[in-house]
């Protein structure tokens, strides 16, 4: 996820280019840069890598760089690590890159989103004559607008359009041709961008932060159409290239509540992002019904060496591990420990000749995590890391890396990235199973198919959370809860019962539902609620009678189930809540969202600070 904006009007741009970044820059704060334009003079190109502020200082807030038209772009890197060859704007010309000063290009753009044929879009234009300076997506998307605007010579809404209906993936594009001064042309598929109309000046950006103080009346330009934008008009058009008109919408927000696009907290707009964030990280790895990992180097050969894997990591992170290890397990003969990285570290453990590591981190930053990474790697261990934020540091030691898809996580209780790890690695999962002979083509092609319908999925139970925000507001007082299951269930419950500790500062339990009556059961009085994640049906029903003792000890049930398997509801439970129904394996996909809305809920009822809850941090990076 990216922020772009572009201004076009009668004020200098770059700084309007610049403060609408500071607005944008919790979509990414990797690396950022502006191009502007002086008339009909080329774009002038600044990149920086690094947060936005290293920007500011090197344009002077702005000052150094003349012109009234532009485009800027805070990065978020999901193709090639974070550096200047690979900030935004990128331009069709062969610059060395660095981008900084005026640059021989027929277009210059940014955008936000992934192309995900990209690879396949690269070659043809190699062959084409076109040479790269970049590892970007984006750069493959510029130099196709430019392959089109010159061979066909009809102009930019041509060339775009044609662009369009060969890039597969999601874009939100601004541009600017250098043979037509003083306009910015905008696309978009899937990913958000909106088009201000000020007097006598224009903007775009990808987010209502970055315009707000400057004009509420917006366009919202839908997939496949674009626009060509100048200080005194808009024009929209269709994928034909025909014009249309869009509605002029006003937007009412107050700009506090703008920057998490109308959310009240980021977690409750991450909770959403849900959706996009497990299709992003589905779609980087499958393409043509099939899983590719070789392209982060696990080849067959890497797969095949594989006799034991370690999964390591902390938190929400090692919660996935957990998932993952049942998921594994199910799928191959491949024994998997999951292992907190705080223990991980300091124990003698035996790393055989076939050991593979797994470690998993959403900041790539942990401690911990990042000493257990190189304490494998010290033992010849190959090493792979599933990560959110390319270019970290365990993702740089690391020998493999699967990346997440989920953008920047600006809440410290994780929901989008967990989601698109758990997407991550039952897509690894499935390979590894499918790769070595576990499974059949046909299970592989129904696995795939299953895993590529949980986006909508997630988002279906989305739409229904009147419900968890009803019933949260009835154990908002509770001073403990139990969240209870077997299996992959259980693995939910431990995610569950972390969201509701970390934000609303209930204490709570995760526990292996047969485990309790060896002790635990004990603190269960009456009002006690008891979440019981019930899912899997080969062990539901014996999670339920473990609910009922809870009950005759004077507890209230939650009854997490699937729709394929509901519990008989009569009268026992306080609460049910099903989700959609899925292959099993996937499951936890879809549980873990309404305890997310749970705590979420509770901690909002109880009205406490749910981005920044007490005593934690984003990112571990100390011991
Ligand atoms: C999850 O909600 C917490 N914020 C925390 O447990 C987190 O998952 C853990 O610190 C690991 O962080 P990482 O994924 O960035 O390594």
């Amino acid at each position: 996820m990216c922020g772009i904006v572009g201004y076009v009007g009668k004020k200098q741009a770059a700084g309007i280019l610049l403060d609408g970044l500071r607005k944008l820059e919790y979509r990414g704060y990797d690396s950022a840069g502006i191009a502007v334009r002086n008339g009909a003079e080329n774009a002038q190109v600044v990149k920086t890598s690094g947060k936005l502020q290293a920007l500011i200082e090197k344009t002077e807030n702005g000052r150094n760089i003349c012109g009234t038209c532009g485009i800027g772009h805070t990065r978020w890197a999901t193709h090639g690590v974070p550096s200047v060859a690979n900030a935004h704007p990128h331009v069709s010309g062969n610059c060395a890159g660095t981008g900084n000063g005026p640059v021989e290009s027929s277009v210059v753009g940014v955008h936000n989103g992934i192309i995900e044929n990209y690879a396949e879009l690269k070659a043809k234009l190699m062959s084409k004559g076109y040479s790269f300076y970049s590892e970007t997506d984006t750069e493959v998307l510029v130099k196709l607008v430019d392959y089109y605007y010159n061979k066909y010579r009809i102009g930019p809404i041509d060339a775009i359009n044609r662009t369009m209906v060969r890039a597969r993936g999601s874009y939100a594009l601004a541009l600017m041709f250098t043979d037509y001064p003083n306009q910015i042309y905008a696309a978009r598929k899937d990913s958000p961008l909106i088009i201000g109309k000020g007097d006598g000046e224009s903007f775009l950006a990808s987010d209502v932060p970055a315009i707000l103080k400057h004009t509420r009346r917006v366009y919202y330009i839908q997939n496949h159409q674009s626009a060509r934008i100048e200080a005194d008009s808009i024009t929209f058009f269709d994928l034909n290239g025909d014009e249309i008109s869009l509605p002029e919408a006003t937007i009412e927000w107050d700009s506090q509540s703008a920057e998490r696009g109308g959310y009240e907290h980021f977690m409750l707009k991450e909770i959403h992002e849900q959706g996009m964030a497990v299709r992003n990280t589905f779609a980087s790895m499958v393409r043509n019904q099939a899983i590719h990992l070789e392209e982060c180097g696990l080849t067959q050969n890497v797969l095949n060496g594989i006799s034991h894997i370690d999964v390591v990591a902390c938190g929400s992170a090692w919660h996935v591990g957990v998932t993952s290890q049942y998921v594994i397990e199910s799928l191959t003969d491949i024994p998997v420990r999951v292992e907190l990285a705080s223990e991980f570290r300091y124990r003698n453990i035996p790393m055989n000749k076939g050991t593979f590591v797994i470690v998993i981190s959403q900041s790539g930053e942990t401690a911990d995590t990042l000493a257990a990474l190189r304490k494998a790697k010290e033992s010849g261990v190959p090493v792979l890391a599933v990560v959110n934020v390319v270019g970290s540091s365990i993702a740089r030691e690391a020998d493999y890396v699967l990346y997440t898809m989920a953008g920047p996580e600006i809440s410290v209780a994780t929901t989008k990235a967990y989601s698109a790890q758990l997407m991550a690695m039952d897509l690894f999962a499935i390979q590894l199973s499918y790769s070595r002979g576990f499974i059949t083509e046909e299970k592989y092609k129904y696995y795939i198919e299953e895993a590529s319908r949980l986006p909508q999925k997630i988002e279906q139970i989305l739409k229904n959370k009147e419900k968890l925000q009803w019933f949260s507001s009835r154990i908002s007082s509770q001073t403990s809860m139990f969240f209870i299951g077997r299996g992959l269930d259980y693995s939910i419950c431990l995610e569950g019962s972390l969201k509701m500790k970390e934000i609303s500062y209930i204490h709570s339990e995760a526990y292996a539902a047969g485990e309790l009556k060896h002790g635990t059961i004990s603190l269960i009085e009456d009002g006690t609620v008891v979440v019981g994640v019930m899912t899997e049906s080969s062990v539901l029903e014996k999670t339920f009678s473990n609910m009922i003792e809870c009950k005759a000890r004077g507890a209230r049930l939650i009854a997490l189930t699937s729709e394929e398997h509901p519990v008989s509801d009569d009268g026992e439970v306080d609460f049910q809540i099903s989700v959609p129904a899925s292959d099993e394996i996937f499951l936890p996909s879809l549980a873990v969202i309404p305890l997310q809305l749970l705590s979420y809920y509770t901690s909002v009822n109880r009205g406490l600070d749910v981005d920044k809850p007490r005593n934690l941090a984003k990112s571990v990076t100390v011991e």
